[in-house]
Order: C-alpha cells, then structure tokens, then sequence
C-alpha cells in the first residue's frame, strides 16, 4: 500500500468517531471569539502567538474569514474536510464552500454536516481548480498527512487556487522532532478503539519546521495561533493564516 492508501483506510475506520467527537463539542460549545478581534489584530496583522484553548473547538477558523474580507460571493476551498464541519461555518458566513477528502466515509458525514457544500472524495492531487477561484482556503490538519516534497507541491498548486487578495489557513501538531514515516494514530478519547492499531503516514513538524515549509513555499504568516488541548492529550496545536508573498 501506498501512503495515500494507508491514510484512506485509517480514515474511512475513524470518520463515526470523528463525527461523534464533533457532537460532543458542538453540546459543549461556549461562544465564538469575535469579543477578542479588537485586541488581537492591529492593522490586519498580529505579532506574536495567539493562544487558544481547544475547548473552544478550532475556533482560529474564525479569523480567516476577517482577513479575507468581505469579499463579493465568496468561495472557500476546505482540503481534507473530514466531517465538514470547516464547511459549515464558512456556509453559514455565506461563503460557497468546496471540500476534497480521501476518505469517501468521512465525505459521507460531511455532506450531512454541510448539505449545501460540494464535495470531491478522493486525493487532492487527482483533482484541478481553475485559476483564481477562492478567497480562503483551509487545510488543518492536512499537510502533516502527506511527504514534505508533496505538502511543498500541495501549496504550489493552492497559490494557483487562490485569488491574489486570499488567504490560507494551515495547522498541524508541535512536535519535538521533524519527522516522516508510518506510525500507529494514538486514539485517545475513542475507548471503543483502544485495542485497534490504526496505521498512517504522517510529517512531525517542529514550530520552526512548519514555518519553514510555509515561508519557503512562498507564503507569508500574517496571524499564528498556538492552541492548546489542556482537557485531554495536553498537545499543542500551531496554526497560522497566510497569504501569497507579494
Ligand atoms: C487529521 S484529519 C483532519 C481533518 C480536519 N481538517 C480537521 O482539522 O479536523 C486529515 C483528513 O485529511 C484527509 N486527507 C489526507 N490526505 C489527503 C489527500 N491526499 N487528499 C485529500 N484528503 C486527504 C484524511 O482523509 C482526513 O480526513
């Protein structure tokens, strides 16, 4: 099996977890973070790590969407949507949103989640865009799926996507070491797979690592996030809005 077989399956396995794990935050939700915006952005830009405690469940989302604008019907691009629950804030601000995942099973989640989103199952890398079509586009969790050399050909392709007054928003893991290869997902939080070793391909970045993948593709950090999971796995998260390098 190639990597992108390994990680289709671990999702396809994982997708109802998903979806029951996204139903418990929606019940524990407390709020968005729009309180926060004046103090955090200063002329469009942040200097500094902002942190944000995970039970407010991915909530840097929110930010993309200020950055970008206002724009005229605008359009999102979420790569690796799993349960599409990107897409449904982003359906609910109005934008027209598209999602592309792996994992048909997840694709199938997503389109309850977000009825109105249109969605591509299969790899990112059998499917084209014209030119210039969206004002945001999210991978969160989704360049850390794939080799350096295919994450670099990933935001090639996305700078082609984007409309030059868009921006991005991308996330993975801190980690110690920089690292590539297959390793067993740690299923913390989904007792019922405790006993299940679940394989994929993954990219340990460091802080330092990811910045260097994103600033060498020709992007720049306009908002960094760091988002800590204190409730349970005590991981941190690194998130940053980006746009295209003028
Ligand atoms: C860790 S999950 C993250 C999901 C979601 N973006 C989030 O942050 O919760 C990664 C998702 O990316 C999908 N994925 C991995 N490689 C992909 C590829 N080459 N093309 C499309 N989707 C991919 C997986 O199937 C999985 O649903």
């Amino acid at each position: 099996m190639n990597y992108i077989e390994i990680n289709k399956k671990a999702y396809d396995i994982l997708a109802p977890f998903y979806e029951e794990q996204q139903r418990q935050a929606d019940a524990a939700d407390h709020g968005g973070l729009f309180k926060l915006v004046p103090k955090l952005l200063k002329n469009g830009r942040m200097l500094g790590f902002h942190e944000i405690d995970a039970s407010n469940y991915r909530k840097e989302i929110l930010f993309t969407d200020l950055i970008a604008g206002q724009p005229k019907n605008p359009k999102m691009l979420d790569i690796g949507v799993a349960i599409g629950y990107v897409m449904r804030y982003f359906a609910d601000m109005g934008y027209k949103t598209t999602g592309v995942d792996l994992s048909s099973r997840m694709c199938e989640v997503a389109g309850k989640i977000s009825p109105e989103s249109e969605i591509f199952p299969g790899n990112i890398f059998d499917r084209d865009f014209p030119a210039e079509q969206f004002d945001v586009i999210t991978m969160m969790s989704l360049l850390c799926q794939l080799p350096i050399e295919d994450a670099r050909e990933l935001l090639e392709r996305v700078k082609t996507w984007l409309k030059p007054t868009g921006c991005i928003y991308v996330s993975t893991s801190v980690e110690k070491n920089k690292k590539s290869g297959i390793f067993s997902k740690k299923t913390l939080g989904f007792s019922k797979l405790k006993d299940q070793k679940i394989q994929r391909f993954r990219t340990n970045y460091t802080l330092e690592a990811f910045i260097d993948l994103i600033e060498s593709s020709g992007f720049e950090i306009l908002m960094p996030f760091l988002i800590k999971d204190k409730s349970k796995t005590n991981r941190v998260f690194q998130g940053y809005i980006c746009r295209v390098k003028s």
